[in-house]
């Protein structure tokens, strides 16, 4: 696909969603609408893609990600006003133009090559990616004469009665002749029922000029489905969350309920790990193999090993290593590294911090900004009291040491390695290595006591 750019058009201030958001920038499975086309773009084979921008235009521009040119179009006067937007950028480029609106997210790769490649097959200066739909109502129909050529495309607003009845659609997505496209972008005027610049009236221009229009109808037209309110978004999502949740079981992931698991277009899980119902895994998350995920469980951003359960926990901006069981119950923090071999259990929150191989916190706890070695016992209920109420502290715990339960550790403290600290102890000063550190009033026992109490009464 050397020979051909794309245009994306995205200016429009998407209305109907009722968002201070621009609309291209509404989120599917994970990343902004206006991505997915890009990358659907990319994937085809085209490596220059220009992006027209109006509405918001500084916001999409900074939340997008991607190695595309922006062009601005200031006043949004409509589609083919759009389009002559990306000329300048485009004088002397020879070769095809594929127009594409950035409200289609489900468009794909193959669907495009299609595109291209019929056009380039049937020698036409331009061809429409059509669609026959059961309600039509809002696209531009497609025009054909009795011969079953394409004359022209007519706006719904502009059509007539007998128009309205046609059910083949205009998806808004064309390959054009480069020369063809900007010589008839020069002949269009807004004289229609919207007063807009329409990029359908070149089609009709184009066939005047004695040239000739392809079409490539598409079977799925879900794939062509623009988003401009937020039920179609939400219908959307759940189309490429499908998609997602397909490829990676044909990779060998088990998903036990796919209507029930909710997987971002980043996400890589390696081949024999489950997911369990309930589960959401968003951002880049990268999984590897043989893991257990679930049931309700909600990762974000985080990288695990081979071998690991996370069950009924949140986990976020974290690195999980190898055979470590997570929860169920646990909250894991940003910042957090669990080395391999770790078991973090029930009701435990983790905060930046880093838990040495074979580590256990099992039940109860709270550990912010910790550094503990490998094999440490940190025993139910202990905190890490990191925080004075102005400044954040370090706690370090050295390899094999045993944390007695309900111990608080008041950071900055360090305990050494194979220390004890006795439980219900509150350690304010380091412990050094090998130490026994018990910090509690001694018992006292009264024998008889309650017996004595009993007989006063
Ligand atoms: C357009 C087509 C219609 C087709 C439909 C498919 C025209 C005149 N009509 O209609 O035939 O069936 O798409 O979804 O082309 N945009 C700009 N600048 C503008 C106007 C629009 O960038 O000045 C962008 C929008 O952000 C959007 C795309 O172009 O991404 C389509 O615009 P929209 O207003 O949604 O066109 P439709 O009325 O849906
Ligand atoms: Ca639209």
């Amino acid at each position: 696909m050397g020979n051909t750019v794309s245009i994306i058009l995205a200016a429009g201030k998407g209305t109907r969603m009722k968002s201070q958001i621009p609309k291209v920038l509404h989120n599917i499975c994970g990343q902004p609408m206006l991505c997915h086309v890009i990358r659907a773009a990319e994937k085809a084979g085209i490596s220059r893609n220009i992006v027209v921008i109006g509405h918001g235009a500084e916001t999409v521009r900074k939340a997008i990600d991607a190695g595309v040119e922006w062009v601005k179009q200031e006043e949004q006067l409509g589609t083919g006003h759009a389009v002559m937007q990306a000329g300048p950028l485009l004088s002397g480029v020879n070769g095809n133009v594929l127009v594409l609106c950035g409200d289609t997210p489900l468009i794909t790769p193959d669907t495009l090559a299609g595109l291209i490649e019929s056009h380039d097959r049937s020698g036409a200066s331009v061809t429409v990616l059509t669609a026959v739909v059961d309600d039509p109502k809002g696209y531009g129909r497609i025009l054909r004469n009795e011969n079953g050529s394409v004359e022209g495309i007519v706006e719904h607003k502009d059509a007539s009665s007998e128009q309205l009845n046609i059910n083949e659609i205009n998806t808004g997505i064309y390959c054009f002749n480069g020369q063809s496209l900007f010589s008839g972008l020069r002949e269009i005027s807004p004289a229609n029922a919207q007063g807009e610049f329409y990029l359908t009236d070149v089609l009709a221009i184009i066939r005047k000029m004695g040239n000739s229009i392809g079409t490539v109808r598409i079977g799925d037209s879900l794939e062509v489905m623009g988003i401009n309110d937020r039920v179609q978004l939400a219908e959307a999502e759940r189309a490429l969350r499908h998609r997602v949740l397909e490829e990676l079981m044909v990779e060998g992931v088990t998903i036990i309920d796919p209507h029930n698991t909710y997987i971002d277009r980043d996400v890589s899980i390696g081949p024999d790990s489950i997911i369990y119902p309930g589960t959401i895994i968003e951002g880049r998350c990268q999984i590897g193999p043989n893991c257990r995920i679930g049931p309700y469980s909600r990762l974000s951003h985080v990288e695990v090993g081979h071998d690991s359960t996370i069950h009924n926990s949140v986990v976020a901006e974290s690195v999980i290593g190898n055979s470590v069981t997570v929860g169920p119950f646990a909250y894991i923090r940003p910042g957090t590294v669990l080395r391999d071999d770790v078991k973090v259990g029930d009701f435990v929150e983790i905060k930046k911090s880093v838990i040495g191989q074979g580590s256990k916190v099992p039940h109860l706890s709270y550990v912010g900004d910790a550094e503990i070695g490998e094999q440490v016992n940190v025993g139910a209920g202990t905190i890490t009291c990191n925080y004075d109420g102005s400044r954040k502290s370090k706690t370090v715990i050295g390899d094999k040491a045993f944390i007695g339960s309900n111990s608080n550790l008041v950071a900055p403290v360090n305990i050494g390695r194979e220390a004890i600290v006795g439980a219900g102890s509150t350690v304010t000063k380091n412990v050094p290595e090998g130490a026994l550190c018990v910090e509690r009033s001694k018992q006292v026992v009264y024998p008889g006591w309650v017996a004595r109490k009993t007989k006063k009464k």
